[in-house]
């Protein structure tokens, strides 16, 4: 059931969240699907409702930058740099773990992903739970994450016992993972916060999953069921994202600027998606490091099926 977040709602939501039910969760970035994080059915339940392979982590979300310690073993100062710098906020940190963290959770890895999101609602929902809470986005396998409450999926829906609706998610894509654990940091999944704000940050080099392998990275994800193309310029008659003005109304206008483009996006797929279309053209925005999230998550919604 989606509910207008509300204190009643939330404190409804946290309940739910001490007996082990999954709740939708608003944040800055997407949707999620929230579980008491120390709760191992609870986790558990939430990779069967995605449909999600056991071997991809979860993120564990939390309320304060101090309970960082709380869920990871060693917090380097780097962490705690980047953790005062960008939380509340879409960064997601990998660091050993704490052995509270279960093995559900880190699919078996010695690590921990954590982040705090900046989302009011998730915010207020943290403080009222007093829980870690594991949050997946809240898609099937695979599928376009959503970015507002309606495009959460009816399959997804029916295993929550509550969703918060927060609104229009103001980031849209997820946030970026940075790998603290190893001799340099890595970036494990693109997103706002850039390679070049966290090098800065950091004054350190910063790597690319490029070089590193991320658990749980597939070449396809993101994706509507409408098969997804790239090109450079949409034909008057194609359906699909443009940044010039549309032609019909199969074409959605995107912004010039990443960050409202990345706004945007997942909730203009789904629109399309709806529309019994044979195809969505995208047209492919710049190869500059601004746009490094947006094209990442574009080539993956392009891939043709597994
Ligand atoms: O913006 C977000 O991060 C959203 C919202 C709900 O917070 N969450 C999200 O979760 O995108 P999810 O489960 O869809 O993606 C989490 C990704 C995993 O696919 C994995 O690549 C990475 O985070 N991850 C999680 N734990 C990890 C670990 N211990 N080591 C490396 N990567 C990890
Ligand atoms: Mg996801």
């Amino acid at each position: 059931m989606i509910v207008k977040s509300s204190a009643e709602a939330i404190d409804r939501a946290a309940e739910a969240l001490s007996k082990g039910l999954l709740v939708g969760m608003p944040t800055e970035t997407v949707y999620g699907i929230a579980a008491n994080a120390l709760d191992q059915r609870a986790v558990r339940a939430t990779f069967t409702l995605k449909g999600r392979p056991l071997d991809n982590p979860l993120i564990v979300h939390l309320g304060a930058v101090e309970d960082l310690a709380s869920v990871a073993s060693e917090v380097p100062s780097s962490a705690w740099l980047l953790a005062e710098r960008f939380w509340p906020g879409p960064l997601t940190l990998v660091l050993p773990k704490r052995t509270e963290i279960s093995n559900e959770v880190t699919a078996g890895l010695a690590t921990v992903a954590v982040r705090v999101p900046s989302h009011p609602v998730a915010l207020a929902l943290l403080k009222a739970a007093h829980l870690p809470i594991s949050a997946p986005s809240a898609n099937t396998f695979m599928g376009l994450s959503p970015t507002r409450a309606q495009d959460i999926s009816s399959e997804i829906e029916a295993g929550l016992a509550i969703t918060l609706d927060g609104g229009p998610c103001s980031v849209g894509i997820e946030s970026t993972v940075l790998d603290l654990s190893g001799s340099e940091p890595a970036i494990l999944r693109p997103g706002l916060i850039s390679q070049r704000q966290l090098a800065e940050a950091l004054g350190v080099p910063v790597v690319t999953s490029d070089q590193r392998k991320a658990p749980g990275m597939y070449p396809k994800h993101y994706s509507p069921r409408t098969p997804v193309r790239l090109a450079a310029h949409l034909e008057p008659n194609d359906a699909g994202l443009t940044f010039l003005a549309s032609t019909s109304e199969n074409q959605i206008h995107m912004s010039g600027n990443p960050a409202e483009y990345a706004a945007k996006l997942f909730g203009a797929l789904a629109e399309l998606d709806k529309r019994n279309l044979t195809e969505i053209v995208v047209e492919i925005p710049p190869q500059t490091d601004e746009w490094v999230a947006v094209n990442d998550r574009l080539a993956k919604a392009s891939r043709s099926r597994l």
